[in-house]
């Protein structure tokens, strides 16, 4: 017995096929959306990274192959992270703004090979760092390490010079020091870098979804955790706290990172602010997508997309993801 119902709102007409579909599309995700992080390295080999399969420390000459292989594929900007020899880390940290380090070397090769191509840097002590921790350790009293914020503030202005100096277009300081990007904008200015832009990891949360990136580097903390400079998981209104102070020092984008488990401060702070926003699908997001489709239990290429989407959708502008490449390829075989 069929029985037609009385239905004049069915929002499956709107569903029937792929042209309708196309037409009421909400979100719609571009390879020039995407942000594609590159580890370096200071050796003449590539190398395969156990803890992220499907990205390797590159050489110089590696960086600007693949730079040029995403960005045949659309993709419009890479940000950088250094793997540096355990013999250059020390506890202050003062080979992140050496002018012939890896990084400034790095800078130089790639806008010379692509001029075009936005070059992103990482701004924070971790990778240079005897103790691993992103920003100047001191031991109080009782042995009890703890992280100096306004001395930390001053390296960091002296790395985001020396990266600027290199011919980076953006500085992303990634530590959560208070202050840092008031302090960066003026030294920039100082020295005639107005230009240069600012992406602020406005809200960095203490998650644990970076292991593979730090296996990645061998930059895990000597000792104690990231939770007095990272924000606690739990807190989205301390989000918008962090994001209103980026805006008067001057911030140029914002970022939220962990993407995919934090879509709610994303969308709490496209609600409220203007400042274009990025946000980072970290290590962990994509080692799980990569190791659930290496074990045959998930279409790689379909999950890939929709958490990609999923973040766009909540409100970010851009995204960096270690996918970039291969997405940024997927989107412009469709169009
Ligand atoms: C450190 C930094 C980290 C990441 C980017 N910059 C790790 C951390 O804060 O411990 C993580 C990126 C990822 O997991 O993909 N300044």
């Amino acid at each position: 017995m069929s029985k037609k119902l009385n239905l004049p709102v069915r929002p499956r007409r709107n569903r029937q096929n792929e042209a309708i579909r196309s037409l009421v599309r909400e979100t719609c995700l571009l390879p020039a959306d995407l942000i594609y992080p590159l580890f370096v390295h200071d050796k003449k080999q590539d190398e395969k990274i156990a803890s992220m399969p499907g990205c390797k420390r590159w050489s110089l000459e590696g960086l600007v192959r693949e730079t040029g292989e995403a960005c045949e594929a659309g993709v419009k900007a890479v940000v950088l992270f250094p793997a540096i020899d355990e013999s250059l880390k020390t506890s202050d940290a003062k080979e992140c703004h050496n002018a012939g380090g890896l990084v400034p070397r790095a800078v130089g090769a790639l806008k010379k090979a692509y001029p075009d191509m936005a070059v992103i840097t990482d701004v924070a002590l971790d990778p240079y760092n005897s103790d691993g921790h992103d920003g100047l350790v001191v031991e109080d009293d009782q042995g009890q390490a703890g992280i100096l914020n306004d001395e930390t503030v001053q390296v960091l202005c002296q790395q985001a010079l020396c990266h600027a100096r290199a011919g980076a277009d953006v500085v992303s300081p990634s530590d959560m020091m208070d202050g840092r990007v008031g302090e960066i904008r003026n030294a920039l200015d100082e020295e005639g870098f107005e230009e240069v832009l600012i992406m602020s990891y406005t809200a960095k949360y203490a998650s644990a979804y970076y292991g593979p990136f730090r296996g990645a580097l061998e930059s895990e903390p000597k000792a104690g955790d990231k939770k007095t400079y990272q924000m606690d998981p739990a807190n989205w209104r301390e989000a918008l706290r962090e994001a209103e102070l980026d805006v008067m020092e001057g911030a140029d984008i914002i970022m939220v990172k962990p993407a995919g488990p934090y879509l709610d401060v994303i969308r709490a702070l496209r609600e409220t602010l203007e400042l274009p926003m990025a946000a980072y699908q970290v290590s962990g997001e994509y080692l799980m997508i990569k190791s659930a489709a290496e074990g045959g239990w998930i279409d790689e290429e379909a999950v890939m997309m929709e958490s990609l989407l999923g973040i766009k959708r909540a409100g970010a502008d851009m995204i960096l993801t270690y996918f970039a490449k291969t997405a940024a390829k997927c989107l412009s075989a469709k169009c």
